[in-house]
C-alpha cells in the first residue's frame, strides 16, 4: 500500500509538473513561501493571507476526537465552518430550549488555534427538529419562532464568529423560490426578515445568502443576483453571497464562475467560496485527481482575481470525513487530503494558486 502511494503520487508529480501545476515539494525549481519562524511551508491560510484572504474547511463535532486529524486542522486553516452543530436540530431541539454544546465546541477549538468562524446556518429547510415540522403554525405564530430561533443564537455568538449564513438554498434550480416551511408560511419576505433580525442581535456579523449550483451564471445564480439588488436597494443588511461550490468532474467546470462573483462584486457585496469539494465517480483515477486540482487551483484563482471575494471554504478538507459517499453513492474523493490524511494533487493545486 505504502509503495503504491508513493508510486503514484511521483506519476501525478509528473503529470502535474507537465500540466504546469507545480506541485510545490522541496526538490522543484519554485521557492515555498515559508514562515519565518521554523522555516515550516506556509500553510494554506499563511498563503491565503498574502492576499487578504481566508482558507478555511469546515469540520463536525464526532471528527474532534480524531487527533491526527485536529492538528491538520488547526494548522492549515484560518476560518472554521460547523459541519452541523450551529443547525437548528442541534441548537433548538426543542421549543425555547437551546443547546449550544455543539457549536460551543467548535467555536472554542477555533478561537484556541486562532481561527475565525463561519457560523452556518439559521434558516433553512433541512436538518430542522420535528416540533418545527410537524408543528402547524400561522404566519403569526412561525415568525415569532423563526425571529426568536434567530435572535438567541445570534446573540449567543454575537462577538465570536465573523459571518452567518443567514438564509441557506433558498431557491430551485430554475430560480424560482424554494417551496418551504418558511416561504409557503411567511412568503419571500422571510428572507429580509431574516437578515433584518440577524443584524440587530449582532451589527458586526457579516450576513450571508448562500446556496449550491450558483457559481456559474443561470437561472439560480440569477435568482440570487436580482435578489440581492433588491435587498441592497431596500436597505437589507446583506453583506454576501456564498457559492457552496459542491463541483462534480463528470458535470463540467463551472467557466462562468469568476465573472459571476464579479456581478455580485459591483453589487457592492462580498462574496465566498463557502463549501467548497469536487466530487468524482469512483475509482479516483491519476487523470480524475489530476483534473480535480486543476479544478481546484481554477476556484481559488477566480476568487484571487475578484476583488470582493474573501475567501474559500472547503467542506471538511479530508475524504476520511465527507458527506459525499453518503449521499453520492459510488462518487466521492473530493478533498484535498485523501482518507489516509496524505495530501493530493489538489493540495498542491491550492498552494500553487496561492502562491
Ligand atoms: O445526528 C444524527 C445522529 O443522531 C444519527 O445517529 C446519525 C445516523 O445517521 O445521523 C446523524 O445525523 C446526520 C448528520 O449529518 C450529523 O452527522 C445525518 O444523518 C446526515 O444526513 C447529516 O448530513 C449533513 C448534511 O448537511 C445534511 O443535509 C452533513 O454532515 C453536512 O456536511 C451537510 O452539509 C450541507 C450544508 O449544511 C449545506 N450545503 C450542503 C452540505 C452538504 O450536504
Amino acid at each position: 500500500m505504502p509503495r503504491n502511494r508513493l508510486g503514484l503520487a511521483g506519476a501525478l508529480a509528473a503529470v502535474l509538473i507537465a500540466a504546469g501545476i507545480a506541485t510545490g515539494t522541496p526538490a522543484q525549481a519554485h521557492e515555498e513561501p515559508r514562515t519565518q519562524a521554523h522555516e515550516r511551508p506556509a500553510t494554506l491560510a499563511q498563503l491565503a493571507e498574502r492576499h487578504g484572504r481566508y482558507f478555511g474547511s469546515a469540520t463536525d463535532n464526532p471528527e474532534l476526537t480524531d487527533t491526527a486529524y485536529t492538528k491538520i486542522l488547526g494548522r492549515e486553516f484560518d476560518m472554521i465552518t460547523p459541519g452541523n452543530g450551529m443547525k437548528w436540530y442541534a441548537t433548538e431541539p426543542r421549543q425555547g430550549v437551546f443547546d449550544w454544546t455543539n457549536g460551543d465546541q467548535i467555536v472554542n477549538l477555533a478561537h484556541a488555534n486562532h481561527q475565525r468562524v463561519r457560523a452556518h446556518t439559521l434558516v433553512w429547510h433541512s436538518q430542522l427538529p420535528d416540533w418545527l415540522t410537524s408543528g402547524t403554525w400561522t404566519a403569526d405564530e412561525l415568525r415569532a419562532v423563526l425571529k426568536k430561533h434567530i435572535t438567541t443564537e445570534v446573540r449567543h455568538y454575537r462577538g465570536k464568529v465573523y459571518s452567518w449564513d443567514v438564509v441557506n438554498e433558498a431557491f430551485n434550480e430554475d430560480g424560482t423560490y424554494r417551496d418551504t416551511i418558511w416561504y409557503r408560511t411567511l412568503g419571500p419576505g422571510y428572507i429580509a426578515d431574516a437578515l433584518r433580525w440577524a443584524h440587530q442581535a449582532d451589527p458586526h456579523a457579516k450576513l450571508y445568502l448562500n446556496d449550491y449550483n450558483i457559481e456559474a451564471t443561470g437561472p439560480k445564480s440569477d435568482a440570487y443576483y436580482a435578489l440581492a439588488k433588491q435587498l441592497k436597494a431596500q436597505h437589507v443588511p446583506l453583506d454576501g453571497i456564498g457559492l457552496q461550490a459542491h463541483l462534480a468532474l463528470q458535470y463540467g467546470y463551472p467557466t462562468t464562475l469568476e465573472d459571476n462573483l464579479r456581478r455580485f462584486s459591483r453589487l457592492g457585496l462580498d462574496t465566498a467560496l463557502t463549501e467548497v469539494d469536487v466530487r468524482m465517480q469512483l475509482p479516483a483515477t491519476d487523470a480524475k485527481l489530476t483534473e480535480q486540482a486543476t479544478w481546484y487551483r481554477d476556484l481559488t484563482g477566480a476568487c484571487l482575481a475578484v476583488r470582493g471575494c474573501v475567501g474559500v471554504t472547503i467542506w471538511d478538507y479530508t475524504d476520511r470525513y465527507s458527506w459525499i459517499p453518503a449521499v453520492f453513492p459510488g462518487e466521492g474523493a473530493a478533498l484535498p487530503w485523501d482518507e489516509q490524511l496524505n495530501t493530493k494533487p489538489a493540495y498542491h493545486a491550492l498552494r500553487e494558486a496561492l502562491r
